[in-house]
This record gives C-alpha cells, sequence and structure tokens, in this order.
C-alpha cells in the first residue's frame, strides 16, 4: 500500500457556532494541539502524501494555522457552505492530480487513528472504489446510518432522511472515508441536493458507486476515533480520552505514573524509560525527559530538555529553553528560564535563574535570584563549574561567577567574580551589646504612655 499515493482532503470550513468562539472551531486544541493538526498528523501516519485544507469561516486565521503545523498543506476555500461533497469539491484542482487514494477527513473529529485510515485504504488497494469508516456509538441519533446489503454497503441515510426502521440501525457514518483517486470526481461531480437538508451529501457517492457496479465497503473505527466536536464540553471530553490514551502508552513504554489521572501530557511530550512522574505535573509543549528522572508532584515544565537521573520539583517551575544535564537538580518553588542547569549542579530551593548557565557541581543557595531583566533588555550570568552561591543572592546580569567562586549569602553580586574568589556584595554586621533591650524598654514606656494619655 505504501506505493500507492493518498490526498488527504480535511473539511475545515464549518463556523463551529457551538464553540462560542472568535477562534475557528478546529483551531482549538487538544493537549496544545490545534485539533485539526492532529487530524493532519493521523493522515500523515495513514501514509497521505498530499494535502488539502478546505477551510471558509475565518480563513485567514486557518491559513496562517496552517502554515505552522502543516506548511506543505494547500488551502481551498468554500465560499458557500453547501454540503460535504461540496466541500470536498472546493479541492478539485488537488484532487485532479492524479492520485490513487482520496482519503476525505473532518477536521473536528480529532482524536481519528491512523490505522482506522489505514484499514480504509487498504479496502481501495485490494479493490474498493469507496471505503466508508463507520462506527457503533452509545446513542446514534444524529449520525448516518450505514445500511448494508450482503456485506457490501449500498447507502448512507442522514438521520433527517431515515425511516423509523432505518433509525434503529446502529452502524453509523463517522464522516471518513477512502475514495478511488480514478472516480471521486466523476462520483462527487454526480451528487444532487435533493434531501431534507437540501445540501449536495458526501455520503451519497456511496450509492452513485453501487449504481455504477462499484465495490462499496465499510470498515469500523472504535467510538472515541470518530468523536466530532461541537462544543467545549465535547472538547474537554476528546482531551480527556487524548491524555489517558497517552498515559497508558507512556506506561507501557516504561515511565511510572503514580496517579496517571493527574498528569497532564503536550502532543509532543517526550519521556524515557524508569522516569518516575508522581501526581500533578503538567507538560507544555516541547517536554524532552530522558530516563531515571524523577519530576516530583506539582512541576509545571514547558520546552524544557532534561537529561537523565535528573531530579525536578516538586513545585518547580521549568519554562522554554530550560536544560537540564544530567543528574542536575531544580527542586521546590525554583524557576528556570532559556538556561543550562549543567551535570550535577543543584538548584534547590525558592530561586529564578533566567538566561544563565549553571556550571557542573555548582551550588545555587536558597532565594538565589538571576536579575536577569532591566525592564528593557535581557542579560546573561554565567555561573563556574563547582561555583557556590549562598543563600538571598542577587545577581545582576551580566555578569560572570569563575569557576570555584564562593559568593557571600546575601550579596547583590554587580560585578564578575574571577575563579575561585570569594565575593562579598553585602554591609558588613554591627552588634551592639544591650542596645536591644534598652530600645525595647524605650517602646514600651511610649507605648504606655500613649496609653495613658487615652484614658
Ligand atoms: C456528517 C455525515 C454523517 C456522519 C457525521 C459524522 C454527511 C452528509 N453526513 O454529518 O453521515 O454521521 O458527519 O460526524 O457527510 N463541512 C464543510 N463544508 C460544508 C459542510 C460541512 O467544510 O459545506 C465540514 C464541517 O465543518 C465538518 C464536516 O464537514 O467538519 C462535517 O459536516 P457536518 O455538517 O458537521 O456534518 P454532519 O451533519 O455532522
Ligand atoms: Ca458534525
Amino acid at each position: 500500500m505504501s506505493q500507492r499515493s493518498c490526498l488527504s482532503v480535511i473539511l475545515a470550513a464549518g463556523e463551529g457556532t457551538r464553540m462560542k468562539s472568535a477562534m475557528p472551531k478546529v483551531l482549538h486544541a487538544i493537549a496544545g494541539l490545534p485539533m485539526v493538526a492532529h487530524v493532519v498528523k493521523a493522515a500523515e501516519a495513514a501514509g497521505a502524501t498530499g494535502l488539502a485544507l478546505v477551510i471558509g469561516h475565518g480563513a485567514d486565521e486557518m491559513r496562517k494555522a496552517v502554515q505552522k503545523f502543516a506548511p506543505k498543506a494547500e488551502t481551498f476555500v468554500q465560499e458557500k457552505r453547501l454540503g460535504t461533497a461540496h466541500a470536498v469539491l472546493a479541492a478539485r484542482e488537488a484532487i485532479a492530480k492524479g492520485y490513487d487514494d482520496i482519503l476525505v477527513m473532518f477536521g473536528d473529529t480529532p482524536l481519528i487513528d491512523a490505522a482506522a485510515l489505514a484499514a480504509a485504504r487498504q479496502k481501495l488497494a485490494e479493490g474498493a472504489a469507496v471505503a466508508v469508516i463507520g462506527f457503533r456509538p452509545p446513542n446514534p441519533t444524529g449520525y448516518g446510518r450505514l445500511i448494508e446489503k450482503g456485506g457490501r454497503l449500498v447507502a448512507i441515510r442522514e438521520e433527517k432522511d431515515c425511516s423509523e426502521a432505518e433509525k434503529k440501525l446502529g452502524f453509523c457514518n463517522a464522516g471518513m472515508m477512502a475514495v478511488a483517486g480514478n472516480q471521486a470526481l466523476r462520483l462527487l461531480d454526480k451528487v444532487g441536493n435533493n434531501n431534507a437538508k437540501g445540501e449536495f451529501y458526501l455520503t451519497d457517492i456511496v450509492e452513485l458507486a453501487g449504481a455504477d457496479g462499484l465495490d462499496v465497503v465499510a470498515t469500523e473505527a472504535s467510538f472515541d476515533s470518530a468523536l466530532g466536536i461541537n462544543n467545549r464540553a465535547e472538547l474537554a471530553e476528546a482531551e480527556a480520552i487524548w491524555q489517558a490514551r497517552q498515559r497508558r502508552e507512556a506506561m507501557l513504554a516504561g515511565v511510572t505514573l503514580i496517579a496517571p489521572e493527574t498528569v497532564y501530557f503536550s502532543h509532543d511530550t517526550e519521556i524515557g524509560a524508569d522516569t518516575i512522574v508522581e501526581p500533578h505535573v503538567w507538560f507544555g509543549p516541547g517536554v524532552k525527559i530522558a530516563s531515571g528522572a524523577k519530576i516530583h508532584a506539582f512541576s509545571h515544565i514547558e520546552g524544557a530538555t532534561i537529561a537523565s537521573n535528573c531530579d525536578v520539583g516538586p513545585f518547580a517551575r521549568l519554562r522554554p529553553g530550560a536544560d537540564l544535564r544530567q543528574k542536575a537538580k531544580v527542586g521546590n518553588f525554583c524557576e528556570v528560564k532559556q538556561a543550562t542547569i549543567e551535570e550535577g549542579a543543584k538548584v534547590n530551593h525558592l530561586t529564578y535563574i533566567g538566561d544563565a548557565r549553571v556550571g557542573a557541581g555548582a551550588n545555587i543557595g536558597a532565594g538565589t535570584i538571576t536579575c536577569n531583566y532591566d525592564g528593557f533588555s535581557k542579560f546573561f550570568t554565567d555561573i563556574g563549574e563547582g561555583a557556590f552561591v549562598g543563600s538571598n543572592s542577587a545577581l545582576v546580569a551580566p555578569v560572570t561567577i569563575g569557576k570555584g567562586g564562593y559568593i557571600a549569602s546575601g550579596s547583590v553580586i554587580t560585578e564578575s567574580v574571577p575563579d575561585d574568589a570569594l565575593a562579598f556584595g553585602r554591609a558588613r554586621q554591627k552588634t551592639l551589646p544591650g542596645k536591644g533591650k534598652e530600645l525595647r524598654e524605650r517602646f514600651a514606656s511610649a507605648a504606655a504612655a500613649k496609653r495613658r494619655a487615652a484614658e
């Protein structure tokens, strides 16, 4: 099958009014990726070599988004929404290029899995002209019903056009289908709009192909994979299903999730075997974790690379550009942004490290802040191997702490510190014997005088 060329036509012209959103429906995200991008991924995984997106509502915004997640896709505008067959025909130019298979998909059905698409394509390879992806929803109301006779699919009837007997059929149209490339335009051009909704139904090509003596079949996909999103409640439902799939996949690949239902993955999260993720951890986009790391509870991680055997959290925030090398430690209430924490370095408590390098084996004391921003520009802090930064220090960038440099706690460091030097950046302590007691007595008698005056 891999030799057969395949164009995926993704329908995404709908307005999605039930989302109640200024943004086109299919751009709403699941696991941080627009739902239509999930559809594109599935199409590619099923071997699509060409991509045509049919857009309409919010066309400019859609084009911009498509440029990001599918730069090779062609977009076609369907000016008026006259039905699914009419929508597919908006991509006529792409279909006419002569692909072996045309895979019609919906932009609002993000959980479709590549295997279901590949199974439909396989039917074309075996000689079918149309292979429709069916499913059995718990409640079929609203879906087109698949009408089969003798193992062949003879028609798809939309709910509004169904007889009472047909409404009882549980096998429904998931909406997606594979159509032989050399038949697609001929069949689509024959579709009329003589039905309850007055729309040009893609589903009509089933009967049309049958009438021409062509082979038409149905394949079956899981309910989840055919879930269409119309509102934000369904969006959350799809998110939950996606997350459950991903958690399971991670665990089967060797990642320990202590409370899997509390861990949220992004569409591109990568985690190596023997890494342990404690409860309530959030992964934003762009996270790569090697093996044997520990991610403690309540950590928020995005755009970060974490090498093997690192220790992160609890309550750590790793932002884009955080790069933790082997055995690095970033502890509770620490934030790291655009910074490399080299091998074995420790940033253990209540610290902000931004635009910086922390050299191998360095120790950053509690409450250390890299002051990387002056309100206009960002500056770099370089901390050498084995350096020690005492607690509650402010490192005002740009600044360099040399290898083995030692910063006294409570310092404000504004000048670079050479290798192995000791730097103090704070006022010297003054201790006055007996003065504490004297001060307390003075305050007490002043308070008593005030009380008396008020009586
Ligand atoms: C469609 C199927 C139905 C199936 C159901 C599964 C048809 C005629 N019906 O019905 O059998 O059970 O999906 O969810 O195909 N679109 C356009 N332009 C249009 C019309 C639709 O781009 O002119 C897009 C929509 O944005 C949407 C998709 O096509 O992504 C499906 O359209 P929709 O109107 O939701 O079809 P259903 O009535 O749900
Ligand atoms: Ca729909």
